[in-house]
């Protein structure tokens, strides 16, 4: 088979962020995304509670679960389970999943909420951006029902014409957002991150404080 064939089939084969997780054990390349932003802006700490929303097949976990260590808890939940040791995951639907539930399996609130879900794609850019946005309203929705206050929010988004009015509403919770584009995501995507933090509290708990202070 012609090398051209092969990148084809498998856009990632040979790339240099798919060996190296090999080399380090990570079960996708997509870590590399993930260890920029912390790298970067400092995301996780011990002892930490997160939320791993489209973990499988566990790279964003498995990272996860290192920097918080042994005194901190982690929930996923995918269509699919990964196979790690460590970590409680829930197979099942986004949209199946309770705030209720996440907390409870965490023992707590939130310190953490990251989202790396994205729909099978289609290769039409616009429906491909429509789908995952229907995923990245979800992960926010998720993220205002389970986050404690200070807490933050990462999320995946493919960009398109729903990004603005979405920014616009993570500003509504969050004290500061940030737009990454990690060395890992691929020239031609159209991927890029968002990193909320200094969340505010429940949006019912900031609107009552608000009519509170006019009052
Ligand atoms: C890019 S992969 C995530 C890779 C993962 N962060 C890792 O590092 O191993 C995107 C994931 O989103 C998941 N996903 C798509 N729709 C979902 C849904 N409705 N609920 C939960 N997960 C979903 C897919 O099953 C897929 O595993």
């Amino acid at each position: 088979m012609s090398r051209q064939k092969r990148s084809k089939k498998n856009p990632y084969k040979g790339d240099r962020f798919t060996s190296k997780a090999k080399d380090e054990g990570y079960m996708a390349r997509s870590v590399y995304k993930l260890t920029e932003i912390d790298r970067r802006f400092r995301v996780f700490k011990q002892g930490q509670r997160v939320i791993d929303l489209g973990c499988y097949p566990g790279s964003w976990s498995q990272y996860v679960l290192q920097r918080v260590g042994g005194r901190g808890r982690l929930v996923g939940v995918d269509l699919s389970k990964p196979a790690l040791p460590k970590g409680h995951f829930l197979a099942q639907s986004v949209f199946d999943v309770t705030a209720e539930e996440l907390i409870e399996a965490l023992g707590g609130e939130a310190d953490v909420l990251v989202s790396d879900m994205a729909p099978k794609t289609s290769g039409v850019p616009h429906s491909d951006h429509v789908r995952q946005m229907e995923l990245v309203r979800k992960a926010l929705e998720l993220a205002n029902e389970t986050l404690k206050p200070g807490g933050a929010f990462v999320v995946k988004i493919f960009d398109g014409e729903e990004v603005p009015a979405f920014q616009k509403l993570v500003k509504e919770t969050f004290g500061k957002t940030r737009r990454i584009r990690p060395e890992a995501v691929r020239q031609v995507s159209r991927e890029f991150f968002l990193l909320a933090t200094e969340f505010k509290g429940r949006p019912e708990a900031v609107q009552g404080e608000e009519e509170g202070a006019e009052g």
